[in-house]
């Protein structure tokens, strides 16, 4: 993602609202963070310090347990997630080849997220179904036996997208 936008009024207004129904629970921090998770499709970092205030903790403390948890992000994240496997059996079937040319196709490197908000991209070590291998998994869906030409097909309405 590019330079970090402040978060609009509207959006800071749901933040406290949905703070607000957590408040008083017992413990409400990562319930809390999730939902602000389900709402956003991410974490906004102007949402640390009112959830920090309201349930009396340190910054440090709601962002110790954002980073603790593989699940919850800080950075906006696509409606779909791809994930390429470079566990073993995909790699000595073409996997690198496989993640270069889903990069070359979103026009992404690991880790980013298309400015449209549609693909973030990312690498897994197995997604469990070796016999299938190159795998890529796009959003719920999983692709086996992945070849240039179905990678193609897959992503045809975003060659070079970014
Ligand atoms: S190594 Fe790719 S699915 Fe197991």
């Amino acid at each position: 993602m590019g330079k970090h936008q402040e978060m609009a009024r509207p959006a800071m207004t749901r933040i406290a609202e949905i703070i607000a129904q957590y408040q008083d629970q017992k413990w409400p921090l990562i319930p809390l963070l999730q939902e602000i998770q389900e709402e956003f499709g991410y974490i906004p970092p102007e949402a640390i310090n009112p959830i920090a205030r309201a349930l009396q903790l340190f910054h440090s403390e709601v962002q110790g347990v954002i980073t603790f948890y593989e699940q919850l992000y800080t950075t906006p994240r696509g409606k779909k997630v791809v994930r390429v496997c470079r566990g073993t059996a995909c790699h000595v079937r073409g996997g690198k080849t496989i993640l270069k040319l889903v990069k070359q196709q979103l026009g992404l490197e690991e880790g980013e997220t298309s400015t449209d908000l549609e693909y973030t991209l990312e690498t897994v070590a197995c997604i469990g179904v070796c016999a299938l291998a190159p795998n890529i998994v796009v959003g719920k869906n999983t692709h086996g036996t992945m070849n240039p030409k179905k990678i193609a097909q897959l992503f045809a309405n975003r060659k070079g997208g970014g």
